[in-house]
């Protein structure tokens, strides 16, 4: 049986594909608008509610969107490390933590954890994910820092995905840390000969990403860990100019990476090579603004032309934000973006980061019914009240996957 939703307002990126630049014209803005699907979950019809064939329901005031696409967390983790936050706040920087602290301390945590304590701990952040709107995001590795915990947490994020409503993609983070008591030349020589090809072998990820920074890792390891990547035929991620200006950005862009993220510190020739290139850059604006650190150069990304996604960097070091309309809303308000650029940031464009577009990330005939009812006659409204959680259903493949106390 069809079934469809008629509402105020239908707002989503023009599919098929993703939108450079602006992309805010590219947005399809239907007042009133219908979206119909299929028992499949597919969606069968995006438009005005007369040309409908089926009885819709009416959602007077509302506006629909497609799901969120958080195409960067860290998940799966277990522990908050809120006292490094308080630390921040009281001087310490968080390049002085990644020595010891950090990324080490959650990778310690996790080994200290059984595989049921670290799912229990995940469980009720996807579940605070479905409720904020995310209806596909990015699981991450990076806290193992050995071959074999990090496969152990790749395995965990397949089981986390296999358990979650939502569709989650497993990205291999090979190159995060330097493990305690081993060189790096040394790991990432690990990385690329051992665990790349042992976690590809296994089907346990579906991308290959690595921390290019003064306390991680060198663009030389950029380029081995891009060839392991290649090898094991996995797109590659970077985390690019986070901390200082590495020229990671560039570099990424001249691996044909699929991504390079957070750019807090980008260069004129990085802004260039993503405007020109195939390489996507993804914003996380809750993690500049908990990081205190300067915000990318948003304007200029989107002026040259760049794919800009948005995601959370879910992580319990620099963003421990599951909410996607949070990073929409952080995004608008430090980094500038129209409410339409951020909607097409963080559906659409985002989708294309994790490879799953043009199903996931718009509402058009063929694309699956993963969608948002949310509050207000527009999509202005999500970034308008940061704080406030303005999705009131979540629906993934067609079904309802969670809904607000009192309904529509
Ligand atoms: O995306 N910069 C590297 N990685 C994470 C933080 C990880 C952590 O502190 O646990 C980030 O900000
Ligand atoms: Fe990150």
């Amino acid at each position: 049986m069809e079934r469809a939703v008629a509402a105020t307002a239908v707002v989503t990126p023009r599919g098929p594909g993703t939108l450079r630049g602006s992309g805010a014209p590219g947005v399809l803005e239907l007042r009133p608008g219908a979206v119909a699907w299929d028992e499949d979950g597919t969606i069968t019809y995006v438009g005005p509610p007369e040309g409908l064939g089926v009885e819709a329901e009416w959602l007077e005031g509302r506006t629909v969107a497609p799901g969120f696409v958080d195409c960067h967390t860290h998940l799966p983790f277990v522990g908050w490390r809120a006292d490094e936050f308080e630390a921040r706040l009281a001087g310490t920087t968080y390049r002085d933590q990644a020595g010891g602290g950090g990324i080490r301390r959650s990778a310690r945590m996790l080994r200290a954890a059984s595989d049921e304590e670290v799912l229990d701990f995940c469980r009720p952040l996807l579940a605070e994910m479905l409720a904020h709107g995310t209806t596909a995001l990015e699981l991450k590795t990076g806290y193992g820092l050995s071959v074999e915990a990090e496969l152990r947490q790749a395995r965990l994020a397949r089981r986390l995905a296999s358990e979650a409503p939502q569709t989650c993609v497993v990205t291999l983070l090979a190159c995060h840390a330097v493990p305690e008591g081993v060189d790096r030349p040394s790991w990432v020589r690990a990385a690329c000969e051992e665990l790349i090809p042992a976690a590809a072998a296994e089907g346990l990820v579906d991308a290959v990403d690595v921390w290019v920074e003064d306390v991680a890792f060198t663009l030389a390891d950029l380029e081995a860990v891009a060839a392991a990547a290649a090898s094991a035929g996995l797109p590659l991620r970077c985390h690019a100019d986070q901390l200082s200006p590495s020229g990671a950005a560039e570099a990424a862009a001249a691996l044909g990476a699929r991504s390079a993220d957070h750019l807090n510190h980008v260069s004129r020739q990085g802004v260039a090579a993503l405007g020109a290139g195939t390489t996507a850059a993804v914003l996380m604006p809750t993690s500049t603004l908990l990081l205190r650190a300067p915000p990318p150069p948003v304007g200029e990304l989107l002026d040259a032309g760049a794919l800009v996604a948005l995601a959370t960097d879910c992580n319990p070091g620099t963003s421990p934000v599951a909410s996607m309309p949070e990073a929409v809303a952080i995004g608008c308000a430090l980094y500038g973006l129209s409410p339409n650029e951020a909607l097409v940031a963080a559906t659409a464009n985002a989708a294309w980061v994790l490879g799953l577009a043009p199903a996931h990330g718009t509402l058009a005939p063929g694309a699956r019914a993963d969608l948002v009812v949310l509050e207000g006659d527009a999509f202005r409204h999500v970034p308008y009240r940061p704080g406030h959680d303005p999705v009131i259903r979540t629906v993934i493949g067609g079904e309802v996957a969670w809904e607000r106390e009192g309904g529509c």
